[in-house]
């Protein structure tokens, strides 16, 4: 298959609500709440960003979210816990099916593209501490662009940086905004609903794919990309 998979990060690749239990000593029976508040907040702070043109990288987003969902459960947070924490957010966990499904991916020949809001020096620690940075043919991050998704540069920036048509070219993302913004973009774009329970945004844009994990993808895009 020769078509261009950029993958989306946190929440596709890797679990940003995969801290609990480093959160567990400062936010105690709270701190599923307080891990979602803080990915609900790291994603407001890069859309009010991108709208505002007052960009600050995404590895500011987290900090200044984590600061707000301590302060959101009125949580004292010592500065070595606030660096600690920081630096937890650079091993999140791989999802369980990722290292098979690329593994499958890059066999059939598609270039392997990460693609991320992330810098690309956090993204390469956290994507190497993962276990699954060498799958990657490149580490696509919107910071070169300073601005964030979906504005439509960042699904403009990955076509280039694929080298391939945007009809070739794919979003793979668990975060129904990134879809929305790939195909609002003229990308193709598959969602991995990695929650039975999710809802996809009722707009004008439709995922081309969706499945539940990154398993299936690669027999899914076969009957895309068959001569
Ligand atoms: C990304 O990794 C924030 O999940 C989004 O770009």
């Amino acid at each position: 298959m020769s078509i261009v998979l950029g993958f989306d990060v946190y929440g596709t690749l890797v679990d940003p609500l995969g801290l609990e239990r480093e959160m567990e000593p400062l936010f105690g029976d709270r701190r599923k709440a307080a891990c979602a508040t803080w990915r609900q907040k790291q994603l407001e702070y890069s859309f009010r960003r991108g709208l505002m043109r007052c960009y600050e990288d995404f590895d500011a987003c987290t900090r200044r979210a984590l600061l707000f969902a301590a302060k959101t459960f009125k949580v004292d947070l010592p500065d070595s816990a606030k660096r600690q924490l920081l630096a937890d957010y650079l091993s999140l966990p791989a999802f369980p099916d990722v290292v098979p499904a690329l593994e499958t991916l890059k066999a059939s020949g598609c270039k392997l593209l990460a693609f991320s809001n992330g810098i690309e020096r956090s993204l390469r620690t956290l994507l190497g501490n993962a276990g699954v940075l060498s799958f990657f043919e490149g580490v696509v991050s919107v910071d070169d662009i300073k601005t964030f998704k979906p504005n439509p540069d960042v699904y403009a920036y990955l076509t280039s940086r694929g080298g391939h048509s945007r009809g070739e070219t794919w979003l793979v993302s668990a975060n129904p905004f990134d879809v929305i913004g790939a195909k609002a973009a003229h990308l193709r774009s598959a969602w991995v609903r990695r929650d039975s329970e999710a809802v996809f945004d009722p707009w004008e844009f439709e995922p081309d794919i969706v499945v539940s994990d990154l398993k299936g993808l690669a027999s899914e895009l076969r009957s895309w990309t068959s001569p």
